[in-house]
């Protein structure tokens, strides 16, 4: 059941229908994001482009698969030929990247995968469309919607004030780094060739559909299985924490009502050490999960050693957001994550093939 009840500011009765090609939309967020335009704007033709790695899952779309529209592709966003044709054959107006690869803690292990698919990845999806609008006449209301972060704007103090639009960019790790490149390449384009692009960057997100491998669902799982849960350096390092249906109903009115070339910050209103998340997320488990075998699960919390370049506070003001376009994060860290927590309790089917042989690897040169 939605836990955001606010609704999207174009009912279907009042706007055009849009044809919009959502990259990455096998991932986390993308996945999310498909939901909830189906959901919304059921007379829109959707069509997924994700290249599959490691992170992406079909399963996390099996619902829509065979809906008439509705089209997955399975295809690399760094193919100008693939996305070119794409383009073309599903006359696409709207454009929403959340292709990328995500995790900062792959990014330190191996660069190469982040440069190619955020930066080159991201400039020929944009190139591409640049030459697919032209074709189509330039039309005012298409639009190219890029999904970041706020790991751009690099590390905060504990009294700095939060991540604004305005906040020089000063990203510290490869993934982030990577990110900032693919953001001022979007707004290059709007600014050189007038492309209809609009820019995101977002605290972390959470929800269902979310990979083993981030904070959350790596705590909820590891406590399942009487793992210990890896905290690192002294856990005090501070994140904001965006259920991602808020994301997705921000996102919504980004791309219906933000003017061209603009950037939003999305955050979620909800700053948690990173230690105190975990421990809410041993007492959820202690309430809500039978037969745990070691209980309480605040006993398998182990302070491990720190992630290289670990940004100690992330912080994001969207108040551009609520007052220029009327968003507002409606779900607390509380509400959410007592929602994730029941999703992974109830949906092993979907997690359980994700902790293959190739993810134990990885696991392992991570938390050796
Ligand atoms: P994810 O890792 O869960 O999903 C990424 C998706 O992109 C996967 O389905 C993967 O198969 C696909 N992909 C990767 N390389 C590709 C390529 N070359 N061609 C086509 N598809 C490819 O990521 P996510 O957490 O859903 O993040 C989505 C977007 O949001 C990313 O751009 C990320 O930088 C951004 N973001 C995420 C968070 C967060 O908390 N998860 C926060 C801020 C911003
Ligand atoms: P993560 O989910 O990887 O997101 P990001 O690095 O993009 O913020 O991590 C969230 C926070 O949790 C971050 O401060 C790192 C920390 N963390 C741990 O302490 N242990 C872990 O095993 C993981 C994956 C993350």
């Amino acid at each position: 059941m939605s836990l955001v009840e606010q609704l999207p500011m174009n009912t279907p009765a009042l706007r055009p229908s849009r044809r919009i090609l959502i990259t990455g939309g096998a991932g986390f967020i993308g996945s999310n994001f498909v939901h909830y335009w189906c959901k919304h704007y059921p007379g829109d033709r959707i069509v997924v482009l994700d290249a599959l790695t490691y992170a992406g899952n079909r399963d996390s779309l099996a619902d829509l698969i065979g809906q008439s529209n509705f089209r997955f592709v399975q295809g690399d966003i760094c193919d100008s030929n693939c996305v070119d044709l794409l383009l073309a054959e599903e006359a696409i107006d709207t454009v929403a990247h959340f292709a990328a690869e995500s995790h900062v803690d792959r990014s330190i292990l191996a660069p190469d995968a982040f440069v190619r698919t955020n930066v080159v990845g991201t400039f020929t999806l944009l190139d591409s469309f640049r030459q697919h609008w032209s074709n189509r006449g330039k039309p005012e209301s298409d639009r190219f919607l890029h999904v970041s972060t706020d790991e751009v704007y690099g590390s905060l103090g504990p009294n700095d004030p939060a991540f604004c639009e305005t906040t020089a960019y000063t990203p510290n790790s490869p993934y982030s780094a990577s990110k900032a490149g693919s953001d001022h390449l979007a707004r290059a384009y709007f600014h050189t060739y007038g492309m209809p692009t609009l820019i995101t960057n977002c605290s972390n997100n959470y929800g269902p559909y979310h990979f083993p491998e981030k904070l959350i669902p790596l705590m909820a799982i590891n406590i399942l299985m009487g793992k210990s849960l890896p905290v690192y350096g002294d856990g005090q390092n501070i994140r904001d924490w965006l259920y991602v249906e808020d994301h997705c109903s921000a996102l919504d009115r980004v791309l219906h009502r933000s003017a061209v070339g603009e950037t939003y910050n999305i955050g979620g209103n909800n700053e948690v050490k990173n230690i105190d998340l975990v421990t809410m997320i041993c007492d959820l488990m202690d309430e809500l999960a039978p037969n745990l075998p070691v209980r309480p699960a605040g006993e398998l919390i182990t302070f491990v050693k720190d992630r290289p370049g670990h940004d100690r506070r992330y912080a994001i003001d969207s108040t551009k957001l609520q007052t220029e376009l009327g968003w507002q994060p409606s779900v607390t860290v509380a509400e959410g994550l007592r929602h994730t927590i029941q999703w992974y309790l109830e949906n092993p089917a979907w997690w359980q093939p994700l902790l293959s042989a190739e993810y134990q690897e990885y696991y392992q040169s991570v938390y050796a």
